[in-house]
């Protein structure tokens, strides 16, 4: 079988297959100077009929038969340990591996394409580190769709992911400062900068800024809201909190908001007026209520709309008792008052103006609630979402959003939780479910992904993996992704700061990766509190007494 490919598969020599074989795993016997240069996650090599195939080690295993797990004699011990004694420690010391075959060379180097082995890789064979050219060809391809965001580790070769394939999503995951942020910032620089990409972040925690973009290439909105004019009925009805019993409230809200759209489409109010009005509709038809005043339709609602805005709906007002007029009230005034920051009339209804194609967009979502920023994420997600099908399926009736956009969700366990409503959850599971084919990727952040959504996670089809520790949330990313075994799982734990186990379609095999640092800091960095203290101490002269260090 030719493959007409010429550079070497083999690097240096670092074992030999032992025990027995499988087409997907072998198990490796290291040569003693092999350790440091081989490690887990490494690419090694070895033949199968003359073509090249490539593994990944996915464990290492070290021993000395003489200090078995079940030695009890300390004298022994102590006697095997000593200076003179090590040479015969060195000689027995054994490193065994674990190893799973992945795709012979030629085709992930010539086609991109995995081809697994399905005949065992043979005992007795030698093992090698996959040279340097090989990987090089297999992580950095050419071609304009594959972006550098670090280097594989150990094996000095920078390492590309396929932008195009994050239309199948992708999940970031670590403990907390484990380089999620970081990651997000050179995602987002590099394709923004590089390709014009279109990204909004939805930035929980007012992190990002503008990503040291610039106002060319970035859009900060911060805090980011939606403007009143824009709401849907059920996100104004998520934003007061309204309890699906209370269906007369609904229907007044619903007659309401339907006569202030309509005077806002025929331009009788402004953005600005609308909750202003409904308002001062909902207190008028209140006074007259309890005024007993007589009203020519007996309907306050219908009344007071007439009467304030000139306009109302080709239906006939809901009638209701006075303490549903007053609860609708209610509601509105501490929309008014809590949300005051969610929703702003001053923010633009047209999408290609808030999300502006071939930029970052940075929606700043630290200074709302839980639900405030659940509606504002959401709102966003569906006008895009809606935007992309109607533009690939050249639907004309309603908004169009005419390039491709990454979404990429912040606190991901918060807006789209196991178990828990949100809105978000719904627009995001669809965006998961149907973006790839309208160009709308999901990207979710998460230190707590045993919290998340296992529909969402599982449609993610990319992970970036950095340093997690406990069990119970590998666990739970494994029941989501084929690819993460158990063995390779167990690196998670003992990854570095920026050190990320990737997978999925967006990288032709699994890699070990330090991801670069971000050319601009996002607000991720420990805060010295003990020299902050100090400041305050030296500032005001503080006594501490006896504890002074
Ligand atoms: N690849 C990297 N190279 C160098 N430094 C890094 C890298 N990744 C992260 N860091 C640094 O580590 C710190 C924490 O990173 P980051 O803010 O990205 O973590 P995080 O996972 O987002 O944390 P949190 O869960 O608190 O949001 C930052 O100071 C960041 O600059
Ligand atoms: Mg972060």
């Amino acid at each position: 079988m030719s493959s007409g490919y010429e550079p070497s598969c083999a690097g240096d020599m670092v074992g030999w297959i032992i025990g027995e074989s499988t087409s997907s795993h072998s198990t490796i016997l290291f040569s003693p100077g092999s350790i440091g240069s081989v490690m887990v996650g490494s690419h090694v090599v070895t033949y199968l009929d003359g073509r090249c195939v490539l593994g990944v080690v996915e464990s290492i295993r070290s021993g000395v038969p003489l200090l078995s797990a079940d030695v009890k004699d300390t004298h022994s011990v102590e006697r095997l340990v000593r200076d003179d004694m090590e040479w015969i420690l060195d000689r027995s010391r054994y490193h065994h591996g674990s190893v799973r075959w992945v795709s012979y060379v030629d085709s992930l180097v010539e086609r991109g394409a995995v081809d697994s082995p399905k005949i065992p890789p043979q005992p007795a064979n030698n093992v090698f580190l996959a040279g340097k050219e090989v990987l090089r060809r297999i992580f950095s391809p050419p071609g304009e769709s594959w972006m550098e965001i670090g280097s594989v580790l150990g094996g000095g070769v920078r390492y590309k992911i396929d932008v195009n394939r994050l239309g199948r999503h992708l999940a970031i995951l670590a403990v907390t400062g484990g380089g999620k942020s970081n990651t997000v910032c050179v995602l987002t620089r590099r394709m923004v900068s590089s390709l014009g990409a279109t990204v909004v972040i939805f930035d929980r925690h007012g992190e990002y800024s503008d990503l040291g973009l610039g106002v060319e290439r970035a859009k900060l909105w911060r805090p980011a809201a939606v403007n009143p004019v824009s709401l849907s009925f059920g996100e104004l009805i998520q934003l007061m909190d309204l309890p699906g019993s209370a269906s007369v409230q609904r229907r007044i809200i619903r007659w309401l908001w339907t006569g202030m759209m309509e005077a806002y489409r025929r331009r009788v109010l402004g953005a600005r007026d609308v909750l202003e009005r409904a308002v001062e509709v909902l207190e008028t038809a209140v006074d007259k209520m309890i005024s007993g005043e007589k009203t020519s339709s007996k309907n306050p609602l219908e009344d007071a709309m007439k009467k304030i805005v000139g306009i109302a709906p080709d239906y006939k007002a809901p009638t209701a008792k006075l303490d549903q007029f007053l609860g609708v009230l209610d509601k509105f005034n501490d929309l008014l008052e809590y949300y005051r920051f969610a929703i702003n009339p001053d923010m633009p209804t047209d999408i290609e103006s808030i999300v502006p194609p071939g930029k970052a967009t940075i929606m700043d979502l630290s200074m709302l609630d839980d639900i405030a920023a659940d509606a504002v994420v959401s709102h966003y997600l569906r006008r895009l979402l809606r935007g992309r099908i109607n533009a690939v399926k050249g639907i004309q009736a309603g908004e169009i959003y005419r390039y491709p956009v990454l979404f990429v969700i912040e606190e991901a366990h918060i807006l789209i939780p196991k178990d828990e409503h949100r809105l978000t959850k719904v627009w995001a599971s669809r965006v998961a479910r149907e973006g790839r084919k309208f160009g709308a990727g999901l990207v979710i952040v998460s230190q707590r992904p045993k919290r998340l959504d296992p529909d969402v996670l599982s449609q993610t089809n990319n992970k970036i993996i950095l340093k997690i520790v406990e069990p119970q949330d590998i666990r739970y990313v494994q029941s989501a992704s084929e690819e993460l075994s158990e063995d390779l799982a167990s690196i998670l734990p003992s990854l570095n700061t920026g050190e990320a186990l990737i997978m999925g379609s967006m990288t032709r095999i699994p890699a070990v990766v330090k991801i670069d640092k971000c050319e601009t800091e996002t607000g991720g960095a420990d805060i010295d509190m003990v020299a902050e203290w100090r400041q305050l101490r030296e500032g005001e002269e503080v006594d501490l007494g006896e504890y002074a260090l």
